[in-house]
C-alpha cells in the first residue's frame, strides 16, 4: 500500500447549524476508508464576499492522511456536499457546505474538473487564516502556508480583520485541543504552580504570537512536565514614542495556537495585576543593557528585566525559554538571572526563519508586501557577512563592510546599527577569535524596526547556548 498523502480541504458553510454541518463532514471525511482527520483549524466567522445578501460563513481547513487518489478525495467531497443538501442554484448565493481539495502532497493536478493546488486559495484570507492554523509549515506553491498567510495580510489587512474565530470543531477520533487554562492574576497562577507536580517550562510572550513562539512553547513541552505560558504587553519596556497602544493583542487566536501545542497554562496578567499602583521600583541591568537597542531604545532593557524578574519570581519555572532573534534581550536576561539568583535555567533557542529567510516577529506583520521582500536584505547582509567569516575574514570591520554594502543596495532599508559583538558582555569586538562571536543588525523598513543576527563564530563550535 502507497504511504499515506498530507492533504488539505476548505470547510465552509453559511445556511443552518454551521457548526454542525462542518462537524458532519469532517465526521463523515473520518469514516472514509483510506482517509484519516489528522487535525482541523477553528471555525472562522467570514462575512459574505459577493453574491446576495446571506448570512456569514464559517470556515475551517482539516489536514488529512490519505491513501486514495486526489480525484477520489475529491470525488468524496462532491458526494458529502450532495448529503447536505448542497445546490449550485445561484452563483455566489448561501451554501449548506462547501470543500475544496487545498492541496494534495506535492502533486499538481490540472484537470477541467479539478485544479490542484486549489488555484485560489492563495488570495483567501478565509482560507488562509485557518490553513496556517493547522499546518503554518505546509509548502504550497514554492513557500510555506504561513508566509502565503503574511503576504496575503500585508496586501488585504481588512480581509484577516474581518475574520473572527467562532469555535473550535470536534472530529470523531482527533482529541480536540484543549485550551490552556488562563491564569488572570498572580493569585490564580501561584495556585496553579502549587498544584504542579513536576517541573515546569516558562515561555514569557507578550501575544501575537508565531511559530517561533509555538517552537519555544513546545521545547518547554518536550523538556518540562507542565508548560506555563505568559502572555503581557508591558507597558515599561515602550519608549513614549513606540508601538505600545498599537502592539498586536491577539489572545484568542494565541490561546488556540497554544492549545495544538499542548500548553497547560497561560497567565495573562492585567498591568494593575504586576504593577500595582504605587509599584516604583525598576531593575537596571549594566552592561550588556547599554549599546545597540538599549541606547536606541532608552529604558527599554529596564522595562524588560523588571517584567522578566517579576514574572520568574511569580511563574518559578525550572526552565525558562527565550528565542536567540533577541539577542541583546537574551543577554540581559543572562545577567539579570545570575545577579538575582533568580529560579530556573534560563534556555536559548534558536531563531525561527520563514522560508525565505525572514526572522519570524510579531511585528512583521506590520509590514506591506512591498517592505517585507525589501526586508530579506537583512537576513541576506547577515549571510554575506557569515559567508566572509566563513571564508576566512577575521576584522570585524571588513565584515560590517560586508552586511553593510548589501543593505546599501536595499531601498527602503535604513540601517540603524550592524556590529560585531561578545554574544554575553554585549560588547564590540574588533577581530574574531576563538571566542563567540555575534554579528547584530537593526534596520528600519518603512516605520518598523527588524532585529536580527548571525553566528559569525561558535566558539567550539557547537555555539553557546
Ligand atoms: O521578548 C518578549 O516578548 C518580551 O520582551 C518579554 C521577554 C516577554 C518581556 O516582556
Amino acid at each position: 500500500m502507497s504511504a499515506p498523502v498530507r492533504a488539505f480541504v476548505a470547510l465552509g458553510g453559511n445556511l443552518g447549524d454551521r457548526r454542525a454541518r462542518l462537524e458532519a463532514a469532517l465526521a463523515g471525511l473520518s469514516t472514509t476508508p483510506g482517509v484519516r482527520v489528522a487535525a482541523v483549524s477553528a471555525a472562522y466567522e467570514n462575512p459574505p464576499v459577493g453574491g446576495p445578501p446571506q448570512p456569514p460563513y464559517w470556515n475551517a481547513v482539516a489536514e488529512l492522511r490519505t491513501t486514495r487518489s486526489a480525484h477520489e478525495l475529491h470525488a468524496r467531497l462532491h458526494t458529502l456536499e450532495a448529503e447536505a443538501g448542497r445546490v449550485r442554484a445561484v452563483k455566489d448565493g448561501p451554501r449548506t457546505l462547501d470543500l475544496d481539495l487545498l492541496a494534495f502532497g506535492d502533486e499538481v493536478v490540472a484537470r477541467p474538473d479539478l485544479r490542484v493546488p486549489h488555484p485560489r486559495a492563495l488570495e483567501r484570507a478565509f482560507v488562509l487564516a485557518p490553513w496556517a492554523d493547522v499546518a503554518p509549515d505546509a509548502v504550497v506553491g514554492g513557500a510555506t502556508v504561513l508566509t502565503h498567510a503574511a503576504r496575503l495580510r500585508a496586501r488585504a489587512p481588512a480581509a484577516f480583520d474581518a475574520l473572527v474565530r467562532a469555535a473550535l470543531l470536534a472530529v470523531p477520533g482527533v482529541a480536540a485541543p484543549r485550551r490552556p487554562v488562563v491564569l488572570g492574576d498572580a493569585a490564580a497562577l501561584a495556585a496553579w504552580r502549587a498544584a504542579v507536580a513536576g517541573t515546569v517550562g516558562f515561555v514569557p510572550t507578550m501575544g501575537a504570537l508565531h511559530e517561533g513562539h509555538a517552537a519555544l512553547a513546545r521545547r518547554a513541552r518536550a523538556e518540562c512536565d507542565a508548560t506555563l505560558v505568559s502572555i503581557f504587553v508591558n507597558p515599561t519596556q515602550f519608549g513614549p514614542n513606540e508601538d505600545f497602544a498599537r502592539y498586536p493583542r491577539t489572545l484568542e487566536a494565541d490561546l488556540d495556537l497554544l492549545a495544538r501545542v499542548g500548553v497547560d497554562a497561560v497567565y495573562a496578567p492585567s498591568v494593575e495585576d504586576l504593577y500595582p499602583t504605587g509599584s516604583s521600583t525598576r531593575v537596571e541591568v549594566a552592561g550588556p543593557s547599554g549599546g545597540y537597542e538599549g541606547a536606541a531604545r532608552p529604558g527599554h532593557f529596564s522595562g524588560v528585566a523588571t517584567v522578566v524578574a517579576k514574572l520568574l519570581l511569580r511563574a518559578r519555572p525550572d526552565r525558562a525559554y527565550f528565542g536567540r532573534k533577541d539577542a541583546q534581550q537574551v543577554a540581559v536576561v543572562r545577567r539579570l538571572h545570575r545577579d538575582l539568583d533568580l529560579p530556573g535555567r534560563v534556555v536559548v533557542a534558536p531563531t525561527v526563519r520563514d522560508v525565505d529567510g525572514l526572522a519570524l516577529s510579531s511585528r512583521n506583520r506590520y509590514l506591506s508586501a512591498d517592505e517585507r521582500a525589501r526586508a530579506l536584505a537583512l537576513p541576506r547582509a547577515l549571510g554575506a557577512a557569515r559567508a566572509a567569516a566563513a571564508a576566512g575574514e577575521r576584522r570585524v570591520s571588513a565584515l560590517v563592510g560586508v552586511a553593510g554594502s548589501v543593505l546599501a543596495q536595499a531601498p527602503g532599508v535604513v540601517p540603524s546599527y550592524v556590529d560585531v559583538v561578545d554574544p554575553d558582555a554585549f560588547a564590540p569586538l574588533a577581530e574574531l577569535g576563538e571566542a563567540p562571536a555575534l554579528m547584530v543588525a537593526t534596520v528600519k523598513v518603512g516605520t518598523t524596526r527588524l532585529l536580527d543576527n548571525e553566528w559569525m563564530t561558535v566558539g567550539d563550535g557547537t555555539g553557546p547556548a
